[in-house]
């Protein structure tokens, strides 16, 4: 059973990425580092491979998974590319934007893996160490790699963490150190026609909206169209009660400070890039340190826009 799997801690090196593709091809689950979080990754053509990604995961099975390809080519063989998504993926891919368009059913794509939509989300990812895997293993469905409703990882370390990770419910992870992004990509698509954004992350929506040379309407946060598990009321949840937008931490908290020094500052200089990369791992040491978290206010626009979603799906109500 899956609950007595011994993961292998994979090195980032040609031997390591071969055994990562072997056990893929394999129909196994392994964890791959991206430059936003660690996916969990599953051949997307091979249902059951991805019958094991929710397992692992213990998410809830009617949210759909982002699919990743090493290239525009590949993508174009799994969904179709209006001009504008076209347009985005040549400006933007390989990075941290999702591209969530008509799926070309001969493509061969498991229908768990989206949700029988005819729609797909689409990524191809920039960092080396996937896009070596992607070359080797094909399309990979990949979530990011932690359990349903937890902190997203951004470290080998975080996958298998001993509290609440994924050591021993997935074949192995792959170790290529910390992400530099740190949190995950955004999503964008097209409902109605309409180009949308349905998650704030890592590409700025700013820098979005000046390539395409429209304003994009926002989906985010809308309660009654949870079509991204981000929209659910608590996500990426700390164990310990979270306060934002705090500018007075009382002594009893950890405070996550942002544009000053301290043991938990998210950026000493105010940098949203850093405070992006360095989010999930804070909140994982604040929340081991056992006391009441804090947070400083985070500037809404560029990447602070996905930085204050995180925090406030991590402030949310718990169920
Ligand atoms: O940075 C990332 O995006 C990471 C790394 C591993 O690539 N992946 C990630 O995947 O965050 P996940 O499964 O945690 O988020 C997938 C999101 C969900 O919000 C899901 O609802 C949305 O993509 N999604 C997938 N297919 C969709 C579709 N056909 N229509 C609308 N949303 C879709
Ligand atoms: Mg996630």
């Amino acid at each position: 059973p899956a609950s007595q799997m011994r993961t292998l801690r994979l090195p980032a090196d040609p031997d390591g990425i071969a055994e990562a593709a072997r056990l893929l091809a394999a129909g196994a689950t392994v964890a791959i580092p991206t430059e936003t979080v660690y996916g969990l990754a599953a051949d997307a053509r091979n249902g059951a491979a991805v019958a094991r990604i929710y397992a692992a995961k213990g998410r809830p099975s009617f949210n759909p998974l982002i699919v990743h390809v090493p290239d525009l080519a590949s993508a174009r063989t799994i969904a179709a590319f209006p001009p504008e998504a076209e347009a985005l993926a040549k400006a933007f891919w390989p990075g941290a934007l999702t591209l969530v368009l008509p799926l070309r059913p001969e493509a061969g794509i498991a229908s768990l893996v989206t949700a029988g939509l005819a729609t797909i989300a689409l990524r191809v990812p920039a960092h080396p160490v996937a896009q070596a895997v992607l070359r080797a293993a094909g399309p990979l469905a990949a979530p990011s790699a932690n359990a349903s409703g937890r902190i997203s990882p951004t470290s080998a370390d975080h996958v298998l963490d001993p509290s609440g990770g994924l050591d021993g419910r997935i074949a192995a992870v792959l170790d290529a150190g910390p992400c530099a992004v740190g949190v995950e990509s955004t999503i964008l698509g097209w409902p109605g026609g309409i180009p949308t954004l349905l998650r704030p992350g890592g590409i700025p929506a700013e820098a979005l909206e000046a390539a395409l040379g429209r304003p994009l309407a926002r989906h985010e946060g809308d309660p009654t169209a949870p079509s991204a598990p981000g929209q659910l009321t608590s996500h990426y949840a700390p164990t310990a009660p979270l306060r934002l937008n705090v500018t007075q931490p009382s002594p009893d908290e950890t405070h996550l400070a942002f544009g000053a020094p301290g043991p938990f500052t998210l950026s000493a200089t105010g940098d949203l890039a850093e405070a992006a990369a360095r989010l999930f791992d804070l909140l994982r040491r604040a929340d081991s340190a056992g006391r009441p978290i804090s947070v400083a206010p985070i500037p809404d626009y560029g990447l602070g826009r996905a930085i204050n979603d995180r925090l406030r799906r991590a402030a949310a109500p718990r169920p």
